[in-house]
């Protein structure tokens, strides 16, 4: 329920504490969801979950989860009366032998989202802002929003790669507490190698060593490109860098909400206070341990992201249309028009791209979706951009 300012103050006028608590209370909410961008977020996600709906918005993965994944449900449903410490543990240690580090090196959370929100938490305040590409995943910068935390973004070059040298000035001037990088960026696809990643570290830390840097790789699996490598080593060595990693990409686990962070204890101890405690359920737990070394369906999930991505490149090139180098399960389009209105004349023929990005008004955001959903979905997008 949304409450207006008029029966707001006329609440206040009555005077009494009790009377003001709620709607006190509603109007936050209010405000909240609408300063996170959750409002428009969530009827965006519930369009693309109408029946029928070709479903290419949420960068999510169209085959589901390994088949891992259904059995480790199946056996352990019967242990979903208990709390679920020994599974996190369980969980942890595999991540941590998985990467070769230690298992204090990781923590879970509920999706990765909710770590970038404890990075948010943890590492900004009012005078130590966030500094982002523009445009990126938009979770950390609504958040810090929400909190009041400032907010420097620096838009992406011409290719649609992040300006690191333009976010190392904007360090060293804004001084920022929380420095986001995800790579693959979401939306545009866009990687850098890994040789510039440890540079953009090493020199964010000299024009400002009081920054912290999250390198977000939840497209990991989707590079192809051979200059890219996970800085997960360099989170170890260096106290000043995390990196957060998924469950809800190639693994398809979206909605059993599963993802970690790798660190250096004391950098994780910033954010593990604003984490709830058992954040991920006992069969998120297991059904993550079970697919996490599932090497088999990994490759699968690369190949058929790689041949229904190839696809719909060539359909966008014949088209006309410029497609940067793209290293990710979507990839963004310059459609010389209106993304909310091409996105709208999509919805009628039962097709849902992903949202409008500020920065980039005229770039689609298409996520890969079966070659079955990509075939309806490209005679859609060539009646409708004629
Ligand atoms: C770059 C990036 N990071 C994090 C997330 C959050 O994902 P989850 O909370 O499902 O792990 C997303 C979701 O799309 C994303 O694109």
């Amino acid at each position: 329920m949304t409450v207006s300012r008029r029966s707001f103050l006329a609440t206040v006028g009555a005077g009494s504490a009790g009377i003001l608590a709620l709607p006190l209370i509603e109007w936050r909410g209010y405000e909240a969801l609408h300063a996170q961008g959750t409002a428009s977020r969530r009827a965006d996600r519930l369009l693309a979950a109408q029946p029928g709906m070709t479903r290419i918005d949420s960068n999510e993965n169209p085959n589901g989860p390994g088949e891992h994944v259904f059995a480790a449900i199946r056996n352990h449903l019967g242990e979903s009366n208990r709390y679920p410490v020994r599974s996190e543990d369980d969980l942890i240690k595999v991540i941590a032998d998985k990467h070769g580090v230690k298992p204090e090196n990781v923590i879970l959370g509920c999706g990765s989202g909710e770590l970038l929100r404890s990075a948010v938490h943890g590492f900004t305040a009012k005078d130590r802002g966030l500094l982002v590409p523009e445009p990126t995943f938009e979770a950390p910068a609504n958040f810090a929003t929400f909190l009041g935390v400032p907010v420097v973004g620096k838009k992406v070059d011409a290719s649609l790669h992040a300006d690191l040298d333009a976010l190392i000035d904007a360090a060293r001037d804004s001084r920022p507490g929380l420095v986001y990088l995800c790579n693959p960026n979401n939306p545009t696809a866009t990687v850098h190698g890994h040789a510039d990643v440890v540079s953009f570290i090493d020199r964010v830390n000299s024009r400002s060593p009081q920054s912290t840097i999250l390198v977000d790789e939840a497209y990991h699996e989707y590079v192809d490109d051979t200059s890219y490598a996970t800085v997960i080593p360099v989170a170890i060595a260096n106290p000043r860098v995390v990196v957060t990693r998924t469950f809800s990409k190639v693994f398809g686990m979206a909605g059993l909400r599963v993802g970690y962070a790798i660190g250096q204890p004391e950098t994780l101890a910033k954010m593990s206070p604003w984490l709830l405690g058992s954040n991920v359920s006992q069969l998120s737990l297991i059904a993550a341990a079970a697919t996490v070394n599932d090497a088999k369906h990994i490759e699968l999930e690369q190949k058929r992201n790689r041949e229904t991505r190839a696809l719909t490149v060539r359909f966008f090139r014949e088209a006309g249309y410029k497609v940067p180098d793209v290293q990710a399960n979507f990839m963004m389009v310059d459609i010389h028009r209106d993304v909310k209105a091409f996105k709208a004349e999509c919805i009628k023929h039962k097709v849902a791209i992903g949202r409008q990005f500020t920065a980039l008004p005229t770039h689609a955001r298409v996520s890969i979706g079966t070659s079955a959903e990509m075939k309806k979905a490209l005679a859609v997008f060539k009646t409708t951009l004629a």
